[in-house]
């Protein structure tokens, strides 16, 4: 059976068979068969379908990839965010809140949030999403996220070293070892993902050394590595993600000369994901993303990254929303983009390219991200003219349907 989704006023592809960058198609079509794109282009050279849907001169995008969220956990946070829109800082102190509720939550509680902030999502026109662990920081809450997770997503992510909990204040290297040893052995395999947080400036977190022991132990269990780095001060993060081979580095808010090299010098000899032909599966060879969250700087009212220094420097940069209790609680790619380009003054072309291809790539993902032949059909459609809507009604519930393999998602 073949679909053919015709009357689209703009089609975003991201395939550069159809132009730089975004590869946008005015007056186009989008032949699907078996869950897959079939055929992109004008409307009028379309070819004879099985069933054709109309959609009424709107706007199509690929669906959003939102490569970096923390969904699974109890209890919010609100007085935290109420503080510091008053004065007080982000620290990642407030961290061991989430944990005691997510510890203390049944698993079909956290199971109802979870789907529900991923269908929250879905209706927000997010295909693909990230989800981390990092709430539990004992064994079996760790490893009951990551199964919930797993019910939601394929990118399912080991954070244990998100912070070290109350009770091993005292033992930093005995937590890394329980995350390093049972915690992993537990977690691996609901996991494709081996996370930490990287930042020497917050009491909490950890450290270089600590950090390359989590990631080197991660990728020996057969995980791949991403990691926090960077959001608090100019750290050790980026460049220990270059050094472990990461996909992703997330957050880059404060990056010396140094971290921009390393990031640009890990794309010179690989290939950097600008849609070539697309081989359907996973990039192993690919260098580190830069992933931005500038909800997060939103919500801690913190200075925003610099997109224009990395974007120069030729390094891949994805954009994510860090849906997560404490640092950013939204769950809107469509307003990371509008923050994006009103805040760190990315192209909406950028933005959005940013915000699809450039968080496949940073899930190492071929098949997502863009609309080239062969890529899921998974299609967000706009009740608007074009994308550029998208930064110019910011706050605007603009999603008028999703698509996901092929088929209607949402409504
Ligand atoms: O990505 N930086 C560390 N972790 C999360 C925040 C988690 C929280 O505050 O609960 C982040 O910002
Ligand atoms: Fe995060």
């Amino acid at each position: 059976m073949s679909l053919l989704l015709t009357n689209i006023g703009e089609l975003v592809t991201n395939d550069p068979e159809h132009g730089a960058r975004l590869g946008v198609v005015p007056g186009a079509a989008v032949v699907v068969e078996a869950g897959r794109i079939a055929w992109t282009g004008p409307a009028a050279a379309a070819p004879a379908a099985d069933t054709a849907v109309d959609l009424g001169r709107r706007c199509v995008l690929p669906g959003f990839v939102d490569s970096h969220s923390h969904t699974v956990f109890a209890g919010d946070r609100a007085p935290e965010f109420a503080a510091r829109m008053t004065g007080e800082p982000y620290t990642g102190g407030g961290i061991a809140t989430t944990v005691a509720a997510t510890r203390a939550a049944s698993e079909d509680v956290l199971r109802a949030r979870s789907q529900a902030l991923v269908r929250e999502m879905l209706r927000q026109g997010t295909t693909t999403v990230e989800i981390k662990s990092g709430y539990g920081q004992e064994v079996a809450t760790e490893a009951r996220m990551l199964r919930i997770a797993r019910e939601l997503t394929p990118e399912t992510t080991f954070l244990g070293a998100h912070t070290v909990p109350a009770e091993y204040a005292d033992d930093r290297a005995g937590y890394v070892d329980l995350v390093t040893g049972p915690m992993l052995a537990a977690c691996a395999p609901h996991a494709r993902w081996i996370d930490v947080f990287c930042e020497p400036a917050a009491p909490t977190a950890f450290d270089e050394d600590e950090a390359r022991t989590v990631l080197t132990a991660g990728i020996r269990a057969g995980l791949l590595a991403r990691v926090h780095g960077n959001q608090l001060s100019a750290g050790p993060g980026v460049r220990l993600a270059v050094e472990v081979g990461a996909a992703s580095v997330d957050h880059c808010t404060h990056l010396s000369d140094a971290d921009v090299d390393a990031l640009a010098g890990s794309w010179t000899s690989a290939r950097w994901p600008d849609g070539g032909a697309s081989d359907g599966g996973t990039d192993a060879d690919a260098g580190t993303v830069a992933t931005l969250l500038p909800a997060v700087e939103f919500s801690t009212r913190s200075p925003y990254p610099d997109a224009r220094r990395l974007l120069a420097a030729g390094v891949p940069v994805a954009l994510a929303t860090d849906c997560n209790p404490g640092s950013g609680y939204s769950s809107s790619m469509s307003f990371v983009v509008a923050l994006a380009v009103r805040e760190m003054r990315m192209s909406p072309a950028e933005a959005l390219w940013s915000a699809t291809a450039g968080g496949a790539a940073a899930l190492r993902r071929d098949d997502v991200g863009h609309l080239r032949v062969g890529a899921r059909a998974d299609l967000t459609v706009l009740d608007a003219p074009s994308h550029l809507y998208l930064a110019y009604r910011p706050g605007v519930p603009l999603v008028h349907e999703v698509w996901k393999d092929g088929a209607q998602a949402w409504p």
